[in-house]
């Protein structure tokens, strides 16, 4: 049956929690050994990408396990939608190879875009076009027939449905990228990226997108996700994949990348004799090291005008990673 994948629903659900490409080995071995039998959902080997004298990927490699929900973050520029074009079929890697639930995609072309729904960061639609008949179309596109019961489900979860004959130029900006989303899930594949889908999108729309695309994890539908929004891949995502110039520069756990920079950070204001007055960050482990360092602070002749203690969150992580000066401790 073309609509539906073969895919281990239950094995990725089950086990993906346990996959850290740089964390320490497992200590489940039977789990090990069973991922051996599964191909990756997502498995990117030294991919590199040249645009003119430009290197936008430098020699990427990372595997998602089926089941998992995996953020891919970076800066503007950082190659996240090159990458995401590589592996959609829309741009070639200059070398390296990708495969999808074990299908190369170049060589297994069709198999892999079959096991691939896509949401691009760029709005592309054919204006002639209801929304409905924009999904008919997408199903055609993958030969799958009568498949209305989940288009109208689709709507539906993404509040499109007063919309469906709606002609899709007649559509505001969020309800374009909505609509989007719902071709990207019209063949039910088993692995969904999504690049910025809430990028212009309303609060609102957020929340229902975001109960949607768990529960399609939950189903066993592999995830992966670039956002700028940190807040929602901290939520979100139990691996994250941080790309800076086009390298991976983070991969682990959501949580380990949390622990890494200390639990706590330490904000204060602080003005150093007659200078100006600089914002200060820094990480502490515990609660009970924050008197020694603004102590140290003090020794170091800084007058302190204000000072907040902030659990560390995907932002601080990612500031810290990517060197930009706010991170900068004392
Ligand atoms: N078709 C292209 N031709 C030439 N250069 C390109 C092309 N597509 C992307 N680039 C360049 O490759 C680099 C990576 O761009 P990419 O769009 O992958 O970044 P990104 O991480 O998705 O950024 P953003 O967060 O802004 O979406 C950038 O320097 C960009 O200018
Ligand atoms: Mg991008």
């Amino acid at each position: 049956m073309k609509s539906r994948q073969c895919y281990p629903r239950g094995l990725g659900l089950a086990f993906a929690p346990d996959v850290s490409a740089t964390s320490a080995p497992s200590p489940r071995p039977l789990i090990q050994a069973l991922f051996l039998l599964v191909s990756p959902a997502l498995d990117i080997q030294s991919v590199t990408k040249r645009y003119g004298s430009l290197q936008a990927l430098g020699g990427v490699s990372l595997q998602v396990q089926p089941g998992e929900f995996f953020g891919l973050l970076g800066p503007n520029g950082a190659g996240k939608t090159t990458l995401i074009s590589i592996i959609c079929g829309l741009a070639r890697a200059t070398s390296g190879a990708v495969s999808i639930m074990g299908h190369d995609v170049v060589k297994d072309f069709r198999q892999a875009r079959r096991a691939l729904g896509v949401v691009p960061q760029e709005l592309v639609f054919d204006p002639f076009f209801t929304v409905r008949e924009t999904l008919r179309i997408t199903s055609g596109y993958y030969g799958v027939k009568g498949n209305e019961a989940w288009i109208d489900e689709i709507l539906a979860n993404l509040d499109l449905t007063s919309k469906a004959d709606a002609n899709m130029r007649s559509l505001s900006g969020g309800m374009k990228r909505r609509v989007l989303v719902a071709q990207a899930l019209v063949h039910r594949p088993p692995v969904i990226v999504l690049d910025e889908p809430t990028a212009g999108v309303d609060v609102e729309l957020r929340q229902t997108l975001w109960k949607f695309v768990r529960r399609l994890n939950e189903q066993g539908h592999t995830i992966v996700l670039t956002t700028h929004y940190l807040e929602e891949a901290q939520e979100l995502c139990g691996r994250i994949a941080m790309l800076r110039g086009g390298q991976v520069v983070a991969l682990d756990r959501t949580s380990t990348l949390l622990n890494s920079v200390g639990g706590l950070s330490l904000k204060v204001l602080a003005r150093q004799g007659s200078g100006e007055s600089q914002r200060l960050v820094q990480p502490l482990r515990h609660a009970s090291e924050l008197e020694s360092q603004l102590a140290a602070l003090r020794t170091q002749g800084y007058a302190i005008e204000d000072v907040e203690l902030v659990r560390t969150d995907l932002e601080d992580v990612f500031l810290k990673i990517m060197k930009q000066p706010e991170s900068g401790a004392f």
